[in-house]
């Protein structure tokens, strides 16, 4: 079974191949925000994969659309229900709360 490390918690747990991030998380307890339920409808879920990338399936176009729209955004971006394991990675939660208070910088 996969194994997924959230970071900055360092919360481990192991999954179904085939899950995805976002299930992981909620079955982990590990807190992701997930707006939209999990359509490829919004970027609250966005997630940046630290260690496996590679091993997860490719970025759908819908997918690309809503990432773009997400704050912070990385190379190594995804939506945490988009993406369905295969291997361990490490995924980092971004603290949108901070990055939305450096928003209020440039007020
Ligand atoms: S929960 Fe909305 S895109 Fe993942």
């Amino acid at each position: 079974m996969p194994r997924v490390t959230f970071l900055p918690t360092e919360t481990e747990t192991e999954a179904e191949e085939g899950a995805s991030i976002l299930d992981a998380a909620l079955d982990a307890d590990v807190d992701i925000d997930h707006n939209c339920g999990g359509n490829c409808a919004c970027s609250t879920c966005h997630v940046i994969i630290e260690e496996g990338y590679d091993t997860l399936n490719p970025v759908t176009e819908d997918e690309q659309d809503m990432l773009d729209e997400a704050v912070g955004l990385t190379e190594k971006s995804r939506l945490a229900c988009q993406c369905l394991l295969t291997k361990n990675v490490v995924v980092r939660i971004p603290d949108t709360a901070s990055q939305f208070a450096d928003f209020d910088d440039f007020d």
